[in-house]
């Protein structure tokens, strides 16, 4: 293997507001990436930053009575508890206020200059004069020159979605102050992106970019890249520019060179060269960023890098927005989630496995389903890894004095070993490099249910209760084993799980390179504890309660009992079931006549215009190929979670009409009145029977 320098970074978050779980999905994504390829054995050094100039921040802190500085501060500090209670693994978390910034900065701002790529311009702007400041667009606000709309921001319409110039705006007001903003002119620079094309159309060609980012590009350039105006009047938080008393570079212009800057600072504490990561056609860049910030990294970035002498990016990946339940984060709806809100809630490592089984290469925006991301985490991580690792792990330690046996395994052991192994490194490790983590999940899930079945079915239990001890050591050493390679695998995704696997196997930590350092008699488990706790499904509802409520409703269980169908379920406190009544004994010839069997839903969508019903095809191992059944779980359970999902069949039922629809069968639930619920991790194949 050639080992690889990578660089690695993503969108430097604004200093100006908390980090949200809309940050956490590129922040998770770009880590998965980087530790990835660290347990490849590549070095993979992620650098990111607080972004800390510009017109909010100044605001901001001036509505505060504190300096921006004092602010940027503070930001800095509740950024980086958030990303390290996700295990986020920077090389470097800096901030764009820093020394190495501002000269990096002014670096490239001469060598545009001195390429003839800076002009300057009188330019007309809306000003307050009660404020003494010229007013960015989302300061103003007047009626919509197109459709009229009242009350519209200076760039863009709400209604009619024109995009127009704040000075259009009619009857503008100043939001800050509701004075009546004057049009004033001021001397601004620009960086002439037209000098650039060629370059820049170049670059768009090139790898770096995917064909989906790759057309929004070239019809930019296509369209003509106007030229960019990179200064702000006084008053602003930023750098001032050299030459240009009382001007300042615009935000956007020195928060990339952060990307720079970062890396500078932790060559500095490492002893290490600029150039080596910058300057080099060894290093490998990349920019992990949202679809909003394609523009300013596919353009003006490249631009500024060409012309400064550094190398360009190896690959910008944009990735889509998260949107919550289907719908856009809202605070009123209470799903704009804080990512401090989360950890109070959950396990980081659920949001991390969830994420990564969702992600893959596209732009398309990412949905955190709160009903899905349950039985993801559940089925996935708990039922199946977790377990795994539970029931092995213990048998040994319980059952074998956690002694493990040397690894001369019969044949179904070594198939199962050899199997692992091939589809880690032929399935797993490309995804990763692809950037397709929800392929990896999905194999890693894969492995996992083979060893769950492969545990099962070779029952090291009955070896033993038989008094073939070493049969059951070998079953339970292979299965240890799987876990042991698992937790490599997935090492880039749940950090906590695979370093628990290694430390209750008295192992360093594990990379790729150790997978065939498979696990023998000198090995032995120790400490077992479970890696995951199985979490109860109202936890996951409080992730959706505004903050308030959550606490609200953390005293509001110490003192009451609350009764089912009331709104507010509280934390951790299962609510009372009111059961129904048992019916009567019937003989086993009766259950005889029901044919239950294990099915696998292939397709499910939702019936229309109903909102209980689904319409599911579902497998279940019949030579006439898989049956129509339409079920009654639409309030619980999503379409699309539904899908690949084992679930119990009662093959049977006489066929009936619902909504239209022929259904061939029952899905069996259990349902009470708090909920329903699919039974969990079925193995088997479809068609297994139940008695
Ligand atoms: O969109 C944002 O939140 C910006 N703060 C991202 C900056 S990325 C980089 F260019 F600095
Ligand atoms: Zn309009």
């Amino acid at each position: 293997m050639t080992k690889r320098r990578l660089l690695i970074t993503s969108g430097l978050p604004y200093a100006n507001g908390a980090i949200h779980l809309g940050h956490m999905v590129e922040a998770i994504q770009t880590d998965v990436f980087a530790r990835a390829m660290r347990m490849m054995g590549h070095e993979a050094l992620y650098m990111c930053a607080d972004d800390t100039h510009g017109t909010p921040i100044e605001i901001n802190a001036t509505k505060r009575g504190i300096t921006p500085e004092a602010l940027i501060k503070e930001a800095w500090a509740s950024h980086t508890a958030d990303f390290k209670g996700f295990d986020i693994d920077f090389a470097n978390y800096y901030t764009t206020h820093s020394e190495e910034n501002k000269t990096l900065a002014y670096d490239i701002f001469a060598k545009l200059q001195a390429a003839g790529h800076i002009r300057e311009e009188v330019v007309k702007q809306l000003y307050s004069e009660s404020l003494g400041r010229f007013l960015p667009d989302r300061y103003v606000k007047g009626g919509c020159p197109k459709c009229g709309a009242p009350d519209q921001y200076g760039d863009v319409c709400e209604v009619c979605k024109s995009r127009y110039d704040a000075m259009e705006l009619v009857d503008p007001h100043c939001v800050l102050d509701g004075s009546t903003p004057v049009v004033r002119e001021s001397r601004h620079l620009f960086i002439s992106l037209s000098n650039l094309v060629d370059e820049l159309r170049e670059f768009a060609k090139s790898d770096a970019l995917s064909d989906e980012v790759r057309n929004f590009v070239m019809t930019w350039i296509n369209e003509g890249l106007q030229d960019w105006n990179i200064s702000r009047d006084k008053p602003y938080f930023g750098f001032e520019i050299p030459g240009y008393p009382d001007k300042f570079f615009y935000v956007w212009l020195d928060a990339p060179v952060g990307y720079i800057a970062t890396t500078l600072s932790w060559c500095k504490q490492h002893g290490a060269s600029l150039d080596t990561y910058w300057r080099s056609k060894d290093t490998e860049i990349w920019h992990f960023i949202g679809k909003d910030i394609i523009y300013f990294h596919t353009l003006f970035w490249p631009a500024m890098l060409k012309v400064a002498g550094y190398e360009m990016p190896h690959r910008i990946h944009a990735h889509g927005f998260l949107t919550v339940n289907g719908k856009k984060m809202s605070k009123s709806r209470g799903t704009f989630i804080l990512a401090s809100k989360y950890l109070e809630v959950l396990p980081a490592a659920y949001l991390r496995f969830y994420f990564a089984a969702k992600l893959s290469t596209g732009v398309e925006d990412i949905d955190l389903n709160i009903e899905d991301f349950y039985y993801r985490v559940r089925s996935g991580l708990i039922d199946n890894l977790a377990n795994l690792h539970n029931r092995s792990f213990s048998f040994a330690a319980t059952k074998l004095d956690g002694r493990l046996a040397s690894s001369h395994y019969d044949e179904a052991c070594r198939t199962l070993l050899d199997e692992t192994k091939k589809r880690i490194q032929n399935e797993i490790i490309p995804a990763y490099e692809s950037l397709d983590t929800a392929t990896a999940i999905k194999v890693i899930c894969e492995i996992g249910n083979a060893a769950n079945l492969f545990y099962q079915e070779q029952a090291p239990w009955t070896h033993l209760k038989e008094g073939r001890q070493d049969a059951a050591r070998a079953i339970v050493t292979a299965c240890a084993d799987v876990v042991r390679m698992i937790a490599i695998a997935i090492k880039p995704v749940v950090p906590d799980f695979s370093a628990k696997i290694f430390a209750q196997l008295g192992l360093h930590d594990q990379n790729l390179a150790d997978l065939d350092a498979h696990l023998n008699d000198h090995n032995s488990v120790q400490n077992v504890e479970k890696t995951y706790i199985r979490p109860e499904r109202e936890t996951f509802d409080a992730l959706t309660m505004p903050a308030e409520s959550v606490q609200e409703n953390a005293q509001e269980t110490a003192q009451t009992t609350v009764l089912p169908g009331d709104e507010k379920t509280p934390l951790n406190t299962a609510p009372e079931i009111v059961r129904a009544p048992l019916k009567d004994a019937i003989d086993y010839e009766d259950f005889e006549k029901l044919d239950i069997r294990v099915g696998k839903i292939l397709a499910c969508e939702k019936v229309k215009k109903s909102n209980k019903l689904v319409c599911c095809q579902v497998e279940i191992g019949h030579p006439d190929g898989p049956v129509q059944i339409v079920a009654g779980i639409a309030k619980h359970y999503e379409p699309e979670a539904l899908i690949n999902r084992n679930v119990l069949v009662l093959t049977n039922l006489k066929p009936r009409q619902l909504f239209g629809l022929e259904s061939r069968g029952m899905i069996l639930a259990a349902s009470d009145d708090a909920g329903l619920e699919l039974p969990g991790t079925l193995l088997r194949a479809p068609g297994a029977t139940v008695r």
